[in-house]
């Protein structure tokens, strides 16, 4: 059978090296919320990894919610006009909220969520991130936590996805290009 690890071309960063700078972000984050803690919001399904890790580091209460999303229409996934697959279980008005992502990438999916969760009257809306294309951005996001801003190279793993395989791979790598060209 076909091996997790085939088809990769690199190893960009570690399980190691992604807990341990999940870590530092949590120190970061439980300084910067004294009083309460924030919810954390999950954007199914790349998210599901940083966030079961960051939520574990966390030494507060870390309650968790989950958003699906998806783009619309007949544009590509970068259109920007986003579609609420699962909405959250609860009602954030007043609340810190603090969306946890995988990868921005264009910017497109987390300027318009967090938009859309100021909207509901959130007190505040941040975002964590694990990974940032820097290169890639297309809108302006103000991310106020990223764990390793990478190159523009597809990179797949710790819940990153290529056609819905890879989410479990440990490590974040970049596939190897023969696989999607
Ligand atoms: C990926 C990734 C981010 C988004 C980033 O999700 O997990 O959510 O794309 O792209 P952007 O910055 O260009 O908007 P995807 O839509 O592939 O869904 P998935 O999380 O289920 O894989
Ligand atoms: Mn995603
Ligand atoms: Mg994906």
């Amino acid at each position: 059978a076909k091996h997790l690890g085939d088809d990769l071309s690199a190893v960009l960063h570690t399980e190691e090296e992604l807990r341990n700078r999940l870590a530092e972000l949590a120190r970061e984050i439980e300084a910067d919320y004294p009083d309460e803690p924030p919810l954390l919001v999950g954007v199914l399904k790349g998210a599901v990894m940083v966030m079961a890790d960051l939520a574990r580091e966390l030494n507060f209460h870390a309650q968790m919610d989950w958003m699906a999303v998806s783009s619309y229409g007949a544009g590509t996934k970068s259109s920007g006009v986003v579609k609420i697959l699962k909405d959250l279980d609860a009602d954030i008005a007043g609340r810190d909220v603090l969306i946890v992502e995988d990868i921005i990438d264009s910017g497109l999916t987390l300027a318009w969520l967090k938009e859309n969760l100021e909207i509901r009257g959130a007190k505040s809306v941040r975002i964590c991130t694990m990974l940032r294309k820097p290169e890639a951005l297309k809108v302006e996001v103000d991310v106020a936590y990223v764990g390793f801003d990478i190159p523009v190279e597809f990179v797949v793993g710790y819940g990153l996805d290529y056609a819905e395989n890879y989410r479990n791979l440990r490590d974040v790598a970049i596939l190897a290009p023969h696989v999607y060209s």
